[in-house]
């Protein structure tokens, strides 16, 4: 179900070879664990009632003391993690301002209107840079959302980037390439690059959303860990990655989107265009060391007591307690608090596919976002918690009915 990954898939620390197929000079130096949740199921494993769900796996995060990359001890086996994948992307109001921010930011770079999305989903960026008119194309492994992405008119190759879908979807070079959130679940990031350059032109931009690793430490983020996230990337490592490959950070664009990304704009190093001036200096800022891992765990484990002691406090009242967002950060949530349906009545989720199911690990079923005001629970575990603000404005009927929502991060607040 998964294999060990030891060595830094940015600069090569802890294994025998660096990234660059130089020998290392320290071979016995290895990565140093830094959070440990254990077996944990698989975030998105929504099965039915009796259905055989994929297993668990150690959620380990190991950190790089020469880069400062942090990635999972374990790699689960990309088969087994995105076979029946339901993640769908958000059409909420915040994911869409988050798709004009970016095309803004195409247009600001005088970036030419070819566009390729790496990790399409169901074609919903690509529909809107499609309305901006620009000549989009996506790859997604996932075969009923490139479908859904195809009949809605989003040209989209099905299957993971490599060499025949980097050829079939780039019958000309592309004068942008995006991925959101897909280099953070990447393994091979080498075999990643060198696929993404079959399909650039020497003045292609390249733009690669991840979680950013700072954010994630300093609001103690710990719900952004689970298997699906090798990766937990800083501009360091980043830069110790390009220093062996042909492109370059060309500029870094921090978002408040998924409780803290960064858009990493690359460029062939050959290309004319100079890098962000900014670069350097954002560069020199960030310090990531053991001490803030060390800061994270203490305040990862202090979310989770809270979460823990309002949920009994309010189970002694004889409060009813649901989660709200059936998010794979709900999957980490309820499983390191060891949650059961005692506990969280049930979840409610927008998405069709997770409706009828079980939270992972659990027996917990997801429910339609209407359970909210037929139930009236008195606590919604509000797990979708970067949407908090719309949530919180959408469902003001339910608060209205004293439905009161519990917002973990980034620190606990009852609303
Ligand atoms: P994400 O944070 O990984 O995008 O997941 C958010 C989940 O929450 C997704 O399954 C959709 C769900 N959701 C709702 O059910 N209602 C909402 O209002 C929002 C914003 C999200
Ligand atoms: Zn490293």
């Amino acid at each position: 179900m998964y294999y060990d990954h030891l060595g830094c898939r940015a600069c090569g620390f802890g294994t025998q070879e660096t990234a660059s197929g130089i020998k290392s000079a320290t071979p016995s130096d290895h990565l140093v664990p830094v959070f440990d949740l254990g077996l944990q199921p698989l975030a998105n494993d929504f099965c039915a009632p009796g259905q055989e769900h994929a297993g668990y796996a150690p959620l380990k995060v190991l950190y790089c003391p020469r880069c400062s990359l942090a990635q999972l001890s374990v790699t689960v086996r990309p088969d087994i993690l995105y076979s029946r994948y339901s993640y769908v992307t958000s059409t909420s109001e915040t994911m869409m301002k988050h798709f004009a921010a970016l095309a803004d930011l195409l247009i600001e770079q005088k970036a030419g209107p070819r566009l390729l999305e790496i990790g399409s989903n169901d074609g919903r960026m690509l529909q809107y840079f499609q309305s901006l008119n620009m000549d989009v194309c996506g790859i997604d492994p996932a075969a009923n959302l490139a479908e859904i992405a195809n009949k809605a008119g989003v040209r989209t190759v099905c299957g993971l980037l490599n060499e025949e879908s980097a050829n079939e979807a780039a019958d000309r070079p592309f004068d942008v390439v995006i991925a959101r959130h897909v280099f953070c679940h990447v393994d091979d990031w080498r075999d990643f690059l060198r696929h993404v350059w079959l399909t650039t032109h020497n003045e292609s931009l390249v733009c690669l959303e991840v979680p950013y690793c700072k954010d994630m430490l300093d609001r103690g983020e710990f719900d952004t860990i689970y298997h699906e996230h090798t990766s937990y990337l800083t501009l360091k490592a980043i830069t110790a990655l390009l220093a062996n490959s042909p492109f370059r950070l060309h500029r870094v664009v921090r978002f408040p989107i998924h409780g803290g990304a960064i858009l990493l704009m690359m460029r062939s190093k050959s290309s004319r265009v100079s890098p962000d001036p900014g670069l350097a200096a954002m560069l020199a800022e960030e310090h990531i060391t053991l001490a803030e891992w060390q800061a994270f765990d203490a305040k990862a484990r202090q979310a989770m007591l809270a979460m823990k002691e309002t949920v009994r406090a309010a189970r002694e009242q004889g409060k009813r307690v649901c989660g709200f967002g059936a998010s794979a950060k709900s999957t980490v949530w309820v499983n390191a608090c060891g949650f059961t349906r005692k506990d969280v009545q049930f979840i409610t989720d927008t998405t069709r596919y997770k409706q009828w199911k079980l939270s992972p690990g659990t027996d917990i079923p997801i429910v339609d976002e209407g359970a909210l005001l037929r139930e009236l629970p008195d606590i919604a575990l509000c797990f979708a918690w970067n949407f908090a603000a719309e949530i919180l404005e959408k469902n003001a009927l339910a608060r209205s009915k004293g439905v009161k929502f519990y917002v973990p991060i980034p620190d606990p607040k009852l609303l």
